[in-house]
């Protein structure tokens, strides 16, 4: 049986995937980066900071040291986090509310595993963090999606084994994360019907696809 669901953030939780594209088009455009797009992006999901501006400069001709790389990291980062200032409820995404209500009051516990250093403070401002029992993010891991670690930790963090839970995921990393950790997976966002995940769903609501998904007991 499923006992706990380990929520990805970024695109499941809150729309900040919108201003994680902005950020990062703000650095490329002052790198003289012009052909940065929003189909870039979408190879950005679930994978670090780090790793993400790595695709943002193959875009470009210009070599960077190390050093440089974590100076524009930190940049982008410090555009987020601006962005993340005026950040409030109204990002929850569609439905979220009402599924974590529902999966609470089954006994369910809840987590999130996410590669975003940032998910405390985006809990935080979005109200969502009393709803959570535990969080695994980028802070918690040395490797980030589509290793498996983060999905450990937090399985980990909830007292459960892997096989008892469930991940949820609009990233194509987090779903081959989800697999790597031995979860079964919920993929959910425009992309789901890419993800290759065990399930996929246009809403995190129906009550039929949570009472089948969270029977699912399996052997390894
Ligand atoms: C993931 C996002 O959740 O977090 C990625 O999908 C992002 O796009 C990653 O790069 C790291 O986020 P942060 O907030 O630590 O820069
Ligand atoms: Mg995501």
């Amino acid at each position: 049986m499923i006992k706990g669901v380990i929520f990805d953030l970024d695109g499941v939780l809150v729309s900040t995937d919108e201003l994680h594209y902005e950020a990062w088009a703000k650095l490329a455009r002052e790198l003289n980066i012009n052909n940065y797009t929003k189909e870039d992006n979408k190879a950005q999901k679930g994978i670090s900071r780090m790793e993400s501006l790595e695709i943002v400069l193959k875009k470009g001709n210009i070599a960077y040291t190390e050093k440089e790389k974590e100076a524009l990291a930190d940049r982008k980062n410090n555009y987020y986090v601006e962005m993340l200032d005026s950040l409030n409820d109204s990002a929850v995404l569609k439905d979220v509310k009402e599924a974590l209500a529902m999966l609470k009051n089954r006994g369910i516990k809840i987590g999130v595993g996410s590669a975003s250093k940032n998910t405390p403070l985006i809990l935080e401002k979005t109200g969502l963090e009393p709803s959570i029992d535990a969080v695994s993010c980028g802070i918690d891991v040395t490797k980030s999606k589509p290793d498996p670690e983060v999905f450990l930790v937090a399985a980990k963090k909830l007292c459960l084994p892997p096989n008892e839970c469930l991940v949820v995921e609009d990233s194509y990393a987090g779903v081959v994360a989800a697999k790597a950790a031995g979860m079964k997976s919920l993929a959910v966002g425009p992309e789901r019907k890419l993800l290759e995940a065990d399930y996929d769903s246009e809403t995190l609501l129906s009550e039929t696809d949570w009472d089948l998904m969270l029977k699912i007991s399996y052997n390894f």
